[in-house]
């Protein structure tokens, strides 16, 4: 598979699988979408949408089949109290940095790991701006980094303003950002211009989910219709084509197929800026 590359030098797959949703399942599809060609897997540490330690048990069971740790690219989350349950994987009332290395160290043991390829603040504590919270959690997440227990650093959910902030002040600025992606908002397009500035790598989640109405419209049909491929890959590509890593978590693995063979088509610069402004 293709990698775009971070700022500091460490290849990204140009796919990745997210397991949010996939409860019981999520080991299963792990195996799945690693067979089927993904190498790089999304999870957070975070029980009320994923499940970590299942993605530990598939990769556990990958090794064992051959599956080097070093040919898979391995991304996790924390999560603030205020977005779990009472399964909370840190002690909930310990200092910030304490309860970041603890829900650090559970990542690495439900992984079965010794080092994370990328470990993402799942969402900034302040609604606007950054807290006293949220410089906490980043100075934690630097040392991580400077450690060498994670080779990226990366915020997920983040307004414009709020990376502009990070990227100012930080020592060590995100490599990575994660964001869901409205069409409607030209496909993040503030968030995804800063990144590129900062040589950032943008990961985009809730494509198909968040653009239903580009999936249905007949530009992206009359595109998928001369590519000889579905909608969905139509806006993957794009994704892909302009510069952003996309997820998918499908369940189908005739889609994880068809997402994969994306590669192999090539949107025309028309058709692109038609897809960047189709819900301006
Ligand atoms: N950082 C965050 O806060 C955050 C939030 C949400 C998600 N995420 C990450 O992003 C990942 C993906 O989430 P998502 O919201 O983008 O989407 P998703 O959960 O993968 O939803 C995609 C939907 O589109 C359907 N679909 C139809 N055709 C498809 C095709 N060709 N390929 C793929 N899906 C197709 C899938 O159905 P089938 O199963 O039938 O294919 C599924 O219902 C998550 O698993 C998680 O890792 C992160």
């Amino acid at each position: 598979m293709k990698t775009f590359t971070a700022y500091n030098g460490i290849p990204i797959p140009t796919f990745i699988y997210g397991t949010a949703w996939k409860k019981d399942l999520t080991g299963e599809l792990v195996q799945l979408a690693i067979s089927s060609g993904f190498r790089a897997i999304d999870t957070a540490n975070q029980l009320i949408h994923y499940n970590e330690a299942l993605v530990g048990e598939a990769l556990l069971a990958l090794a064992q089949q051959g599956t080097q740790r070093t040919s898979l690219f391995l991304q996790t989350k924390f999560t603030p109290v205020s977005g779990q349950d009472h399964r909370t994987p840190y002690d909930p009332i310990a200092p910030i940095e304490t309860q970041v290395k603890q829900s650090f160290e559970s990542s690495l043991q439900h992984l079965h790991t010794d080092y994370l390829d990328s470990y993402v603040l799942h969402g900034p504590y302040s609604r606007h701006g950054l807290g006293k919270e949220d410089w906490e959690v980043w100075r934690t997440f630097e040392e991580l980094y400077q450690s060498g227990k994670t080779k990226m650093i990366g915020i997920s959910n983040v307004t414009a303003g709020q990376l502009r902030l990070l990227c100012e002040q930080a020592t060590v600025k995100p490599m990575v950002v994660q964001n869901r992606c409205y069409a409607a908002l030209g496909w993040d397009l503030e968030v995804r211009e800063l990144c590129q500035s900062h040589d950032i790598i943008y990961q985009g989640f809730s494509l198909l989910t968040a653009n239903r109405d580009v999936l249905r419209n007949p530009a992206t049909h009359s595109i998928a219709k001369r590519l000889g491929v579905g909608p969905a890959q139509v806006i993957f590509r794009f994704a892909q084509q302009i510069g952003m890593i996309p997820l998918t978590g499908t369940t189908k693995e005739q889609h994880m197929k068809e997402d994969l063979q994306i590669e192999g088509i090539e949107l025309t610069n028309e058709e692109i800026l038609h897809i960047e402004k189709i819900e301006l």
